[in-house]
């Protein structure tokens, strides 16, 4: 595929199973990733494979977590939490390192985390799999974090839930370019 139809046609997927990305793939993934634009090439980035057992683990840390934000949290409530990483075989977790510096403010370093996970998820799909960004309360979660041993400088961009599309795509937006750009004067 080339890159514009790539870029125009790169579309989430929800429902997801197996195979995810192998260790050839998940190079390739890295290598794209790492293009992201990068003010100073301070790479302020870094990603975390969560795949195998580790899957259920991240569940039970999400459900640690919901429990913690709400010590009322239903049962049912927790088992959708320990589930949810089972909806793919596997997971980026994308971070963002973002350090002090005299020109390059944290907003640059974020942005730049931001596109290497769409650079990821493009090359996710470039290789045949499919994928989806999410955040959700995990994202900020203290327990969350401490549990994948965050930095007090990282923030979570985002979990990359990859792997191959169960079902059909969904249908494309269709958006009037004019909706959302003009001419400066
Ligand atoms: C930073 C970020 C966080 C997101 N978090 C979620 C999320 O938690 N749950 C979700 O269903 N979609 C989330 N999305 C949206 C999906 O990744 C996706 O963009 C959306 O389903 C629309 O599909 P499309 O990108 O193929 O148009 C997030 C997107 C971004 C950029």
């Amino acid at each position: 595929m080339d890159a514009l139809t790539l870029l125009k046609s790169r579309n989430s997927a929800a429902r997801l199973c197996a195979p995810g990305p192998d260790d050839n793939a998940l190079a390739e993934i890295f290598a794209c990733a790492s293009r992201a634009p990068d003010h100073g090439r301070l790479r302020p980035w870094r990603f975390l494979i969560v795949r195998g057992d580790a899957l259920s683990a991240l569940g039970e840390l999400f459900a640690d977590a919901a429990q913690q934000r709400d010590a009322n949290a239903s049962e049912a409530n927790l088992q959708r939490c320990r589930q949810q990483p089972l909806r793919a075989p596997l997971i980026l977790v994308v971070i963002a390192c973002i350090n002090e510096h005299p020109t390059i403010p944290p907003i640059e370093q974020q942005l730049s985390a931001g596109c290497a996970a769409h650079g990821a998820l493009l090359a996710a799909e470039a290789l045949g799999y499919a994928g989806i960004w999410r955040t959700g309360a995990n994202a900020s979660d203290q327990v969350v974090r401490c549990g994948l041993n965050l930095e007090s400088y990282e923030e979570i961009s985002g979990f990359l839930y990859l792997g191959t599309q169960d079902g059909k795509s969904k249908p494309l937006p269709e958006l009037a370019q004019t909706d959302f750009m003009k001419e400066w004067r």
